[in-house]
């Protein structure tokens, strides 16, 4: 007999590490709302293809929301207050984006996270982001909060080193991953996007990656 009869309504906590976890079935209920938001901030902000330093443009598109917003090009990674592409400062982080966060950060014990960057991917079947760690951010301690909305993904939760062996879990719509404290640096990427279709986004992930920037 499985937990999962009785808890079935509840979301379930799969951890990962000290700080980290997969909360599935976190953000569901907010799912709409989450994404009315992301079709309003796109409107201000477009996606676009990001370069990276090393001159190959990014199978994910970009944008942000929040005071920092995160940006690539062959200079390098950084955090900036406005978006190069627009001039104007990102738009304002969706009251509905950074309660979500909050939630789902105090879940695993960060209490009191108030992210300042969202950074906002679309995945289209075959789009991948490769291993990698998040290491632009001035706060090593506060967790990445990421939310998957739409097609499903396969999530690489890899370890402290590049050569450490990558997990791998099947991430759906409503799911979120929170890994933070000890777990902050870890190594993480996302497979080849399968064909798939969504009820409400199409042939179209999209995910939603916290952070405290600055
Ligand atoms: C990221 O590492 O920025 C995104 C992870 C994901 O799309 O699930
Ligand atoms: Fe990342």
């Amino acid at each position: 007999m499985t937990l999962e009869l009785f808890a079935s309504h509840e979301p379930r906590r799969q951890p990962l590490a000290p700080g980290a976890a997969i909360l599935r079935g976190f953000a569901t209920t907010r799912a709409d709302a989450l994404l009315d938001a992301v079709d309003a901030l796109v409107r201000h902000s477009p996606f676009r293809h990001l370069v990276t330093p090393g001159g190959h443009r990014m199978s994910v598109a970009m944008t942000n929301c929040g005071a920092w917003g995160w940006t690539s090009d062959t200079s390098g990674y950084r955090y900036r207050d406005e978006d190069p592409e627009t001039g104007r400062p990102w738009p304002a982080m969706p009251p509905v984006f950074a309660a979500l966060a909050r939630d789902a950060a105090a879940e695993l014990g960060f209490d009191d996270y108030a992210p300042d960057a969202c950074l906002v991917n679309r995945y289209v079947p075959g789009s991948k982001l490769s291993m990698h760690q998040d290491l632009d951010e001035a706060d090593a301690v506060a967790p990445i909060v990421s939310v998957s909305l739409g097609i499903g993904a396969t999530f690489l939760w890899g370890g402290a080193r590049r050569s450490d062996r990558a997990v791998a879990f099947d991430l759906s719509h409503g799911d979120v991953v929170v890994w933070g404290g000890a777990s902050r640096h870890r190594f993480h990427g996302v497979r080849p996007i399968a064909e798939a279709s969504h009820a409400r986004t199409g042939r179209v992930r999209i995910n939603l990656t916290f952070r405290r920037a600055r």
